[in-house]
């Protein structure tokens, strides 16, 4: 038989079910759900109040649905735990989590939908470095790199097609040692990352690399859960982009390379069909050849559309 008790703490009440004298002491599954879920009711903050009391209400009904065991939950407990101690300033191995478990992609879909037109957004990642330095028109963003050479070149623009001048876009990548320059202890301080300007029509170019298809972080608890579930570590190749322009909602964006591998199974989600571009092999003859470029070289169009603050 059931009879309503009560739950107490310092600054509440909560109404549960509990068992009667010949059940002492156990309490139904429900009535916890329902106690820690109204645990949260004299929340003063609102929003504060449906975060809580959903992450509760989700939470408890994940652990019904796949009839949660103690030692699965040990296990996750280990995990997280194992989580926080590999994290520092350089690692954040909960964003990892985030990322390979389609979180990172939802919240910023949910955070930027796009109007028609607009360049869509993706990731930032972890190797995005502050204060990149700043490029004239033109610059290669290494001193010397692993791959073959890139021109990378685009007109940024707004809705109506007008190009803005002025723009930033913050570019990084990675080189075919699969590394970012932040990954490589040996490489010069601003390796394959710098900031360029567009100019009075729109335009920028820089020269990079082609990138290639990298694995994830995956010496962790992430990639012991992905090894776990057969999943693989690879993000295919791509440029990492951060666009503003003052009136313009910042863009936080990639382009993938149409040929690399992976595009169908990136480890993190983040592969939108309109990011894919095209690069054109070019001789080492060709006319519009960079100066610093010599032997054969790659270029691909990347245009970007901005979307104004609302
Ligand atoms: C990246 O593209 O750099 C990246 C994104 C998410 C997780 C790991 C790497
Ligand atoms: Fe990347």
């Amino acid at each position: 038989m059931l009879v309503e008790g009560r739950i107490t703490c310092d600054h509440r009440c909560v109404l549960v079910g509990r068992a009667g004298p010949e059940h002492e002491g156990t309490t139904q599954p429900e009535a916890i759900s329902t106690a820690a879920e109204a645990s949260f009711a004299s929340c003063g903050e609102e929003r504060l109040r449906m975060l809580m009391q959903g992450l509760v209400r989700h939470l408890h009904s994940f652990v019904h649905e796949v009839a949660l065991t103690e030692s699965e939950w040990r296990a996750a407990i280990e995990l997280l735990t194992a989580t926080g101690r590999i994290t520092d300033a350089e690692r954040n191995e909960f964003i990892l989590w985030s990322d390979v478990l389609g979180l990172s992609m939802l919240v910023d879909a949910i955070a930027h939908p796009k109007p028609t037109g607009a360049t869509e957004s993706t990731v930032l990642g972890p190797f995005w470095v502050e204060g990149s330095p700043v490029c004239d028109y033109g610059e290669p963003i290494f001193e010397s790199a692993a791959g073959e050479p890139a021109w990378v070149h685009g007109v940024v623009r707004d809705l109506e097609g007008r190009p803005l001048a002025g723009a930033e876009l913050d570019v990084w990548q990675n080189d075919a040692t699969l590394l970012y320059g932040v990954q490589d202890p040996e490489a010069p301080e601003a390796h394959l990352r710098a900031r360029f300007r567009t100019r009075a029509d729109g335009s920028y170019a820089f020269l990079g690399v082609r990138p290639v298809p990298y694995p994830i972080p995956d010496d962790g608890p992430v990639g012991a859960m992905l090894a776990a579930t057969s999943r693989h570590p690879w993000r295919p190749a791509h440029f990492h982009m951060i666009v503003t322009a003052s009136g313009y909602e910042t863009l936080t964006t990639h382009f993938f390379d149409a040929e690399s591998d992976y595009l169908d199974s990136d480890a993190v989600f983040a592969v939108k069909p309109s990011l894919l571009r095209r690069f054109v092999r070019r001789r080492s003859d060709d006319p519009d050849r960079p100066p610093s470029v010599s032997g054969e070289w790659w270029s691909v169009e990347n245009d970007i559309v901005l979307a104004p603050t609302v």
